[in-house]
């Protein structure tokens, strides 16, 4: 059987979590996310979050892209779009599961490298948007998207999530930030951004259980800050589908996830596999895409070790760059053609995973 890079939710769930489903198992419990596991894991987020009493809303729903077009769709005016980088997940991975609900998503440029949404760029874009005296013929921009972890692996410091918050206090605009893979996104440099500075600097954000050791589940945050943007959430929860019979499900996992700190542990273990991952494809003078830190790597690669490699693993092939970004990169005099490729470890990566890749890699880059 090939070993799989391919992504963090190639495995089923972090044991702790089957334990606690099979323990629970004959319990009857309400439905609907009102259950006491629910309650239990929505005390624990406030918590870690530092939140006083009744300060913010969470509420859980089973997977990535069904959290986001629900929270933009509930927060957008029925003529607004959503503001994100190119290359964010909702605008390339997700089918157009937001313009399905009717809201425009309005891309900006961004560093094609870090993927990035960057203050100075939105500011630029909502400055030029304004200052035309009929902006309403094209969509209002009613919010600022990004992940956290990006598409390209790479996290925001809380000094860019600030500056970002800055431009949207101006326009008075809500910010939501994906966390699908926030866990990596965290723990990858906590001293730069915390998990209970979120309160202060996003509106509404996720906590990506489906990429974290769940076996799916997606808990969405409203910060409250200053507008109450969760007001009625649970209808549109509904009426979209997020909201599950058996909303133990999503209570039990993210009741165990935010117990013991495993959230963080299980993000800590990817991050560390990833590091080592790093330190051997370093050691062999592979070039990176992109400097990152958490558990996506992104790599340039021959077709040739690509197609030799891929007998013994699994990995996604992530885009062919362009001769000029061959020549940014470093590659101008090579007369190699290069693919960029993902690698991704997970909670569950095992060392000897790691050993084995790079061990193929001598073999075959010795050829
Ligand atoms: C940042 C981000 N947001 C949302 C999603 C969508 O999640 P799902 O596949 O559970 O719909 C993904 C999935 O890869 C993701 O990486």
């Amino acid at each position: 059987m090939r070993i799989s890079f391919a992504n963090d939710y190639s495995e089923g769930c972090l044991p702790e979590i089957l334990e606690n489903l099979s323990k629970t198992n004959l319990e009857q419990i309400g439905g609907y996310g009102l259950d006491s596991y629910s309650k239990s894991a929505i005390g624990k987020i406030e918590q870690l979050l530092g939140a006083e009493p009744n300060q913010v809303d969470i509420h859980f729903t089973v997977g990535g892209t069904q959290a986001n077009l629900i929270v933009i769709s509930h927060v957008l005016k029925p003529y607004s779009g959503v503001l994100s980088a190119p290359a964010g997940h909702i605008a390339t991975h997700e089918s157009a599961a937001i313009e399905a609900t009717g809201h425009k998503v309005i891309t900006l440029d961004a560093d094609p490298y870090t993927g990035k949404l960057d203050a100075l760029t939105l500011a630029a874009f909502l400055s030029e948007y304004w200052a035309n005296p009929e902006p309403e013929h094209s969509p209002f921009p009613g919010m600022i998207y990004f992940s956290n972890a990006t598409e390209y692996g790479t996290h925001y410091s809380a000094q860019e999530i600030r500056a970002i918050r800055d431009v949207a206090d101006e326009y008075d605009m809500p910010i939501f930030m994906d966390g699908a893979r926030l866990g990596t996104a965290l723990v990858a440099e906590p001293e730069k951004l915390s998990f209970d500075q979120l309160i202060d600097l996003v509106d509404v954000f996720t906590i990506g259980g489906t990429k974290n050791g769940a076996l799916s589940g997606e808990a969405i945050v409203f910060t409250n800050r200053k507008q109450n943007y969760a007001d009625r959430f649970r209808w549109t929860l509904k009426q979209r589908g997020g909201m599950l019979a058996k909303g133990r499900l999503l209570g039990i996992q993210f009741d165990t996830l935010f117990t013991d700190n495993l959230y963080f542990r299980a993000a800590q273990h990817a991050n560390q596999m990833a590091d080592i991952l790093r330190t051997g494809l370093k050691q062999r003078n592979v070039k990176f895409w992109t400097e990152t830190k958490t558990n996506q790597l992104f790599i340039l690669i021959t077709p040739e070790l690509k197609r030799l490699l891929l007998q013994d693993f699994i990995f996604l092939d992530w885009l062919i760059p362009s001769k000029q970004q061959l020549s940014e990169l470093g590659l101008e005099k090579s007369d190699q053609n290069y693919h960029v490729v993902r690698l991704v470890t997970s909670w569950a990566t095992q060392k000897e995973a790691i050993e084995q890749f790079l061990n193929r890699w001598d073999d075959f880059a010795n050829l």
